[in-house]
């Protein structure tokens, strides 16, 4: 394959807080266009390596680098600039993410979520806004725009003006979808997007993040512990265990790996409850 069919690559990641080693020597690629899986059990880093990718966190070891368009970009660098902060910098650059604990505004109506997330894009100035010039009008029509369109796609146009604290949980999760969609990513990094829906609503989160890829351009690297849902919308998987990739492949190659069943399935009573309830 050549090296410009991974949208992105991970080298060497590693993430320590203060005694804890969370990641160690992480290596994966994601494939231009494809939907990848992260899974694990609780604890192993998934969170962390999402966090590394989007800048919330400037890893201990190792490099991500971005490439779009044959262009690659070192995402340690772009961290490492003092002007904007780290994670509003990749943002920039194409990746957006949501949150294993939903992180909306949710004093504020589903619309305005969508447009507090385009704001890094929007092409006016303080006093532009402040004088509702030509320009500022224009570019917040287009805001509203493409946000009203992203309603449309994740089904949330009838609840536009609602309070967002006031949406059932599924809508919710799939609000953070569309505001993650709304500032163009190239990648969108999605952490537990299952996680409390119920098997209708998984089944409607499978159909929406296919349509994402396929219709909208967008890579997906998703985590999750629905296995049903990782094993049937995945190209590509990466397991990780205590900080470590312990494999990688494609779904029929993982639900088959020893090192995984042992992983998840653990050796004393114990791990093995943990992984029945997950
Ligand atoms: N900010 C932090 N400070 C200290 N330790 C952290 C921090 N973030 C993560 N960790 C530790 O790193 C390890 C990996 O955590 P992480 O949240 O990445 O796991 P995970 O695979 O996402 O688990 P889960 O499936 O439960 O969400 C854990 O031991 C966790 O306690
Ligand atoms: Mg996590």
């Amino acid at each position: 394959m050549m090296p410009g069919n991974n949208l992105l690559t991970v080298r060497s990641l590693g993430m320590r807080f203060g005694g804890i080693q969370a990641l160690t020597d992480v290596n994966f690629d994601i494939p231009t266009d494809s939907i990848s899986a992260l899974i694990g059990p609780n604890g192993a880093g998934k969170t962390t390596v999402f966090n590394c990718i989007t800048g919330f966190y400037r890893p201990s070891a190792g490099d991500i680098d971005l490439t779009v368009g044959g262009h690659s970009q070192n995402l340690g660098k772009l961290l490492a600039s003092k002007l904007l902060g780290g994670s509003h910098r990749i943002a920039r650059h194409g990746i957006a993410r949501t949150f294993q604990n939903i992180r909306l505004f949710r004093e504020m109506t589903v619309l305005e979520n969508l447009l507090v997330a385009q704001h890094h894009s929007l092409n006016h100035n303080l006093l532009s806004g402040f004088f509702r010039t030509r320009g500022y009008r224009d570019s917040e029509q287009t805001a509203i725009d493409h946000a009203i369109r992203w309603l449309n796609v994740v089904g949330l146009r009838d609840c536009a003006n609602r309070l967002s604290g006031t949406l059932p949980y599924g809508h919710q999760r799939r609000l953070e979808i569309a505001r993650a969609m709304c500032t163009h990513p190239k990648l969108i990094c999605l952490d537990e997007p299952a996680a409390g829906l119920n098997p209708r609503e998984t089944e409607d989160l499978a159909t929406l993040i296919r349509q994402l890829r396929q219709n909208h351009g967008v890579t997906v690297l998703l985590i999750e512990h629905d296995m049903g849902l990782v094993m049937g919308i995945s190209d590509h998987i990466v397991v990780l265990d205590h900080g470590k990739v312990i494999a990688k492949g494609a779904p029929h190659e993982i639900a088959n790996s020893p090192a995984v069943i042992l992983a998840y399935l653990g050796v004393d009573e114990k791990t093995d409850t943990k992984a029945k309830t997950q």
